[in-house]
């Protein structure tokens, strides 16, 4: 094998040394350093071969219009777009001990029964990926399983193989480079490898990403930017649920979310995620209001819970949880300017159930709703949903999917529904079953919901 010269680059201002330093001395920065491949010695001293032209025009290129593959869990199928798109990279991010090599060794399980799958294990010994199948009572008869840890060594596994699981990117290493496994030169040059390997010969990857301390993906950025789809497994480790969502993909919507439960069987799609984002005893204590939050191609509704606690400090606290930190403060601000709510003097904090990340503007007068309920401490009824997107000067604006939050809240029961009024023309014929109130301003849902003269 051509013997590869590698440098070290500094990722701030390219500086360039043969050897490592944990300091550059150009631009002074800690721990920018990071290994690279300058080119192989076969090439570096000999003439350059003419390269042929390789452009065509789009009218002359043929594919294979294969459909997309099933992954035999449907949330999972959702979240990528529809199902497996051969010679794709997954990658999957997320805490440890998650799930993430249940979730997809489920997966490469199914996909087994059909075609050849390889399990290349970095991390686990081929008797406790075993171990795993077993508990989870899969028929893999199928599934190749490797433990190794060069990523040299996966080539002339993977004939044949139309899907393969690399569990993790963190702990391969390439030969090429000398550093260790999981420096950020190893994982953008053994991701690189991958994908070579994908676009040329068709086979889909899903490769299992760990997650640093705040919650990004370890390893360089540019890892994000080599894969078709990046998803990031999340939940509570306490509690049983989890949460699939895309950050990226190349061939489906980001906002789609899949909801799991992790059982002693594995990891089992939830269809009925209603109790998932919704408290039991909502609509007994102040300060939760219910949303119908659209999340790629569905509608789910989503408890927002607040708590609002004389501050104890000069300056007032703002926790959100699962809503942006700005968004919040900008709700708080009209709230108190345009509604006459006296929250300046009290700490604030929001939690969006289950781990849901509400990131719509439709969300707005939810939170208004919550934030009022907990500083009027009047509780909101059970079945009343609220949503709407909130302006500066306290106007409530229309929304996109009006149609399909409001038959969502009418298929789970609810009662009463305030939303812009703009948006009111496209529910009309939602009247008979549910009882809607247009709402203009945000002081309008203020006094429909707990009768106050504000
Ligand atoms: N016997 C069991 N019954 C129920 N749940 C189990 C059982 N054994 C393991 N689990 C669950 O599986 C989880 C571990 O799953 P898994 O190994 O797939 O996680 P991971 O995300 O791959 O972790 P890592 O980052 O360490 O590789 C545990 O946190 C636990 O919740
Ligand atoms: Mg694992």
């Amino acid at each position: 094998m051509a013997k590869s010269i590698t440098q070290f680059v500094c990722a701030e201002c390219g500086f360039t040394s043969p050897k490592w330093l944990g300091r550059c001395p150009t631009c002074g920065k800690f721990n920018t350093l990071a290994e690279e491949i300058v080119k192989s010695a076969e090439t570096a001293g000999g003439e350059r071969k003419p390269r042929a032209k390789k452009s065509k025009p789009l009218s002359e290129i043929t594919f294979e219009n294969r459909n997309r593959t099933s992954s035999g869990i449907s949330e999972f199928d959702n979240v990528l777009g529809g199902g497996i798109v051969a010679g794709s990279l997954v990658l999957l991010g997320g805490d440890p001990g998650i799930g993430k090599s249940t979730l997809l060794t489920q997966i490469a399980a199914h996909l087994s029964e059909t075609g050849k799958v390889l399990y290349f294990s970095a991390e686990e010994s081929c008797s406790q990926v075993k171990m795993r199948a077993q508990r989870l009572h899969l028929n893999s008869g199928n599934m190749l399983i490797v433990n190794e840890t060069c990523i040299d060594e996966l080539e002339p596994e993977l004939d044949g193989v139309e899907f393969c699981v690399i569990d993790s990117i963190q702990a391969v290493y390439t030969e090429d480079l000398s550093s260790a496994a999981g420096s950020v030169g190893q994982v953008r040059e053994c991701a690189a490898k991958l994908m070579r390997i994908a676009k040329s010969r068709g086979i889909t990857f899903f490769i299992v990403g760990h997650v640093t301390k705040e919650g990004a993906l370890a390893g360089p950025k540019v890892l994000e930017h080599i894969m078709d789809t990046v998803l990031y497994f999340e939940g509570e480790n306490q509690e049983n649920f989890r949460i699939l969502r895309a950050v990226k993909n190349r061939f489906g919507n980001v906002s789609e979310v899949g909801v799991f439960e992790m059982t002693g069987e594995g990891i089992v799609a939830v269809t009925d995620y209603s109790g998932v984002f919704l408290s039991e005893s909502r609509g007994e204590e102040p300060g939760s209001a219910v949303t119908p939050a659209q999340t790629g191609a569905r509608c789910m509704n989503v408890e927002i819970q607040t708590l609002v606690a004389k501050t104890s400090f000069g300056q007032p606290r703002r926790m959100p949880l699962g809503i942006d930190y700005n968004k919040l403060n900008l709700l708080i601000a009209v709230l108190e300017k345009r509604c006459g709510l006296g929250l300046n003097a009290y700490d604030v904090y929001v939690n969006a159930m289950g781990g849901m990340k509400l990131n719509e503007p439709a969300c707005d007068l939810a939170i208004c709703a919550a934030l009022s309920s907990a500083y009027f401490g009047k509780p909101i009824d059970k079945y009343t949903a609220v949503f709407g997107e909130v302006g500066l000067t306290g106007e409530v604006r229309a929304v996109s999917y009006c149609e399909k939050r409001v038959a969502e809240c009418v298929k789970m029961g609810f009662k009463k529904v305030l939303l812009p009024a703009k948006n009111m023309k496209s529910v009309v014929k939602y009247a008979d079953k549910i009882s809607i109130v247009p709402v203009l301003y945000v002081n309008t849902m203020i006094k429909n919901l707990f009768k106050t003269e504000n």
